[in-house]
């Protein structure tokens, strides 16, 4: 045996093994394996429903919605250490079989029922030395991040007000713009809310269901956390929102056609640039903390971010992180991955801190 070989044998399977990105060659999915790739060559498999494709690029069939498949995908490999979902399964089975095997999981979804479902899971992770992250990306994710900052800057919030602007001219991954088209259809809370966005000026944002807002208010113990959403382009911004401001309308894109055409309508147009940038505001009586981050291309940064989080949760120098379910806010770890994405365009901007303006 090699130095090198016996080395590999005495490390725990976590160190070794390899990392199985699911939705591998989408617009996320293609981050992830390219950044991981860098860090642990030879040991990112990407997949996808198309085995020729997946094939292609080293990587295997894979279908998180076939739990029998993914079992067997499992097994075949032999020794994955670490899933990376880049794509949204149908229910938290696929984080079940995952823990069961003692495999880390590291989950892009934005969908709050399915980390609710995934965070049930917690004590199965345990007891199996799994440690699953949840909330990675750009939002949720950085918002978290930046969220428990502004938090913790006013000693406790009463109150945390989430933007996020996407660049209307980014080539987003369709499942992301299905998403967001769903959400359209969700029944609306709170009140739009006029904000200023680093390079975007005072912008006005629309109330839209991020899973951030749900979990944070239980991760940091928030009353009030509201996510709002606008788009750079200002008159794409305003005919989005007037398609949910318009009861018939709302009615008519909650139908499953309807999506799909709004879907592949809303990936053709192209109107503004791929810079991203979002805000966090944390408000606690007079006081008032902001933060924003800005950076390009969303999905690479939430592809980025996956590939950070999953190397924190493997690589032998990295900091122990306690086994079980965690949103990204809840390990102090993570704290300051924005300023590790800074080599890729990130910049975080203190945007105001003391009493409240
Ligand atoms: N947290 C955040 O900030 C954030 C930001 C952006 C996106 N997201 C989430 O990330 C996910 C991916 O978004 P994206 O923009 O990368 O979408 P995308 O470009 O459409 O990529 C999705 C990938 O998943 C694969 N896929 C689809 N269904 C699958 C299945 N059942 N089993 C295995 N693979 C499957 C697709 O390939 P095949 O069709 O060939 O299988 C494709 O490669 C979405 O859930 C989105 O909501 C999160």
């Amino acid at each position: 045996m090699t130095t090198a070989e016996s080395k590999n044998a005495a490390a725990p399977r976590s160190w070794a093994g390899r990392i199985l990105v699911a939705g591998g060659y989408g617009a996320v999915g293609t981050a992830v394996t390219r950044a991981l790739d860098g860090w642990f060559p030879g040991r990112v498999v990407p997949g996808g429903r198309d085995g020729a494709r997946a094939r292609r690029l080293g990587g295997v069939r894979v279908d998180v919605s076939d739990p029998g498949g993914f079992r067997r995908t499992l097994d075949e490999l032999g020794d994955i250490a670490a899933v990376v979902l880049c794509v949204e399964p149908p229910d938290a089975g696929i984080a079940g079989i995952c823990f069961e095997r003692g495999i880390h999981l590291v989950d892009v979804s934005a969908n709050r029922q399915l980390l609710d479902s995934v965070g049930e899971l917690h004590d199965v992770a345990t007891a199996h030395k799994a440690t699953a992250v949840l909330s990675v990306g750009v939002a949720p994710g950085l918002t978290n991040l930046l969220a428990r900052r502004a938090h913790l800057a006013v000693g406790g919030a009463e109150r945390i007000d989430l933007t996020v602007l996407l660049g209307s001219g980014e080539r987003h991954g369709a499942d992301a713009v299905r998403w967001t088209v769903a959400g359209l259809t969700r029944p609306v809370t709170a009140r739009p809310a006029r904000t200023a966005l680093p390079g975007h000026g005072a912008r006005t944002a629309h109330p839209f269901p991020f899973s951030d807002q749900y979990t944070l208010a239980r991760t940091l113990d928030v009353p009030e956390v509201t996510t709002r959403l606008c788009l750079d382009s200002r008159p794409l911004t305003a005919a989005l929102f007037a398609l949910r401001r318009t009861p018939v309308l709302r009615k008519a894109i909650a139908h499953p056609a309807a999506q799909r055409l709004l879907t592949a309508s809303f990936s053709r147009v192209h109107l503004g640039g791929n810079g991203f940038a979002i805000r966090a505001d944390a408000h606690r009586g007079d006081a008032h903390a902001a933060y924003a981050l800005t950076g390009r291309q969303q999905s690479d940064i939430t592809g980025l971010t996956a590939a950070h989080v999953t190397r924190a949760l493997i690589a032998p120098e990295a900091e122990p992180v306690p086994p079980g379910v965690h949103h990204i806010d809840q390990l102090p770890t993570l704290a300051a991955l924005p300023e590790d994405l800074a080599a890729h365009g990130v910049r975080v901007h203190r945007q105001h801190r003391g009493p409240a303006v």
